[in-house]
């Protein structure tokens, strides 16, 4: 699919847009950059297609299960609780009467039950287009997976890392196969944690946003690792964000940004937008950037931020490879 080239001007628009936060973030964002972005996907483009979409069950997730269904996929519905599932797979059936619909229940902070659930995926289809690990939590306070690891890091870094590493050979099973984290604008405001202790946060007095923050961008050095490993092979991996969408995790999480960002926020399916395209369309991504919103790539550190101490991404990936008992070839 051939992209629109937005113009010199139109490339300085973006990025203040980007950098002013409240512009780029919000609704403005999109409603402004929609005129020079690349083309949508073409119709039925995902006909025959197996995509997984996990947190499905609310926001952004569920908003994305929609736009995978609009573009013909058979979309894989995943979620921690059975019963939100089996709901939700029952009102897309209802309003949806020819939706090509999966319910998978999955856990992602729980590295025994993603063992589990990729065994029995690959048991059941012989290849799968895509995967968006979409699943995200912000909590109050420091609690464990299953396995003793910190719950953000589990959700949103060991989880889909362990997933990626055991559906590698469905995911290239078809050709083109991609794989897609949803991370988040916050994660600039953390750099890149590096010791066991800082990893698992105990280093210090829990902080749910700076958890959430420290673990969004363990996210996005993942996947820029990932992209490395797989390059010239069949599997894409992107990150992105989905800038400020009004979602039931932020109005639980974040209350007060709620109210006051209320009128500005995306929709949901706006917010969704950016990682339906990237699976959709495939864009190039030949080059060093994975990190993606509104449909290009964009800065993962900023001049002004301190910079990543020498070997602390080696030792994140070590220690994300350790926890997981899978292989980081360096
Ligand atoms: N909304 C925003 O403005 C925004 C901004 C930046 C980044 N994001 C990212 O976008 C993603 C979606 O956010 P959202 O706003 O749509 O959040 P949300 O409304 O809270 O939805 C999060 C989803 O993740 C699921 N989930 C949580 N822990 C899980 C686990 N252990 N296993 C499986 N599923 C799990 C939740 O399941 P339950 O339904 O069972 O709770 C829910 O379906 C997240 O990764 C978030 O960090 C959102």
């Amino acid at each position: 699919m051939s992209a629109t080239v937005p113009s010199l001007l139109q490339r300085a628009l973006d990025t203040a847009l980007d950098r002013s936060l409240v512009l780029g973030y919000t609704r403005i964002g999109p409603a402004v950059r929609r005129r020079w972005w690349a083309p949508d996907a073409e119709p039925g483009s995902l006909a025959g297609r197996h995509v997984v979409v996990t947190g499905a069950t609310s926001g952004i997730g569920t908003a994305m299960v929609e736009s995978f269904l609009d573009l013909g996929a058979t979309v894989h519905v995943l979620g921690r609780n059975a019963a939100k599932v089996t709901d939700l797979v029952a009102d897309l059936r209802r309003r949806r009467p020819t939706a090509e619909l999966v319910e998978e229940v999955c856990d992602v902070g729980d590295l025994d039950a993603v063992r589990a659930w990729t065994d029995d995926l690959a048991a059941r289809i012989e290849d799968l287009h895509a995967i968006v690990h979409n699943a995200g939590v912000m909590l109050p306070e420091r609690t464990e997976s299953p396995q003793g690891h910190e719950m953000a890091l589990a959700v949103h870094v060991l989880g889909p890392h362990l997933m990626t590493e055991r559906l590698l050979p469905l995911l290239g099973a078809g050709g083109g196969g991609t794989v897609v984290i949803m991370s988040s604008g916050g994660m600039y405001s953390a750099g890149l944690r590096s010791t066991p202790d800082e990893i698992e946060y105990r280093d210090g007095e829990y902080d749910g946003v700076r958890g959430y923050a420290r673990t969004k961008r363990m996210q996005v050095v993942l996947a820029d690792a990932w992209s490395r490993r797989l390059r010239g092979g069949e599997v894409a991996v992107e990150s992105t964000h989905p800038g400020w969408a009004a979602t039931p995790g932020v109005s639980d999480s974040l209350p007060g940004f709620d109210k006051v960002m209320g009128p500005l926020l995306r929709t949901p399916a706006s917010g969704a937008d950016t990682a339906v395209w990237l699976v959709a369309t495939r864009p190039d991504s030949s080059g060093t950037h994975h990190f993606w919103h509104d449909r290009a790539t964009r800065p993962t550190t900023y001049p002004f931020q301190r910079r990543q101490e020498p070997g602390a991404e080696r030792a994140f990936l070590d220690y994300v490879a350790g926890a997981t008992d899978s292989v980081w070839p360096h």
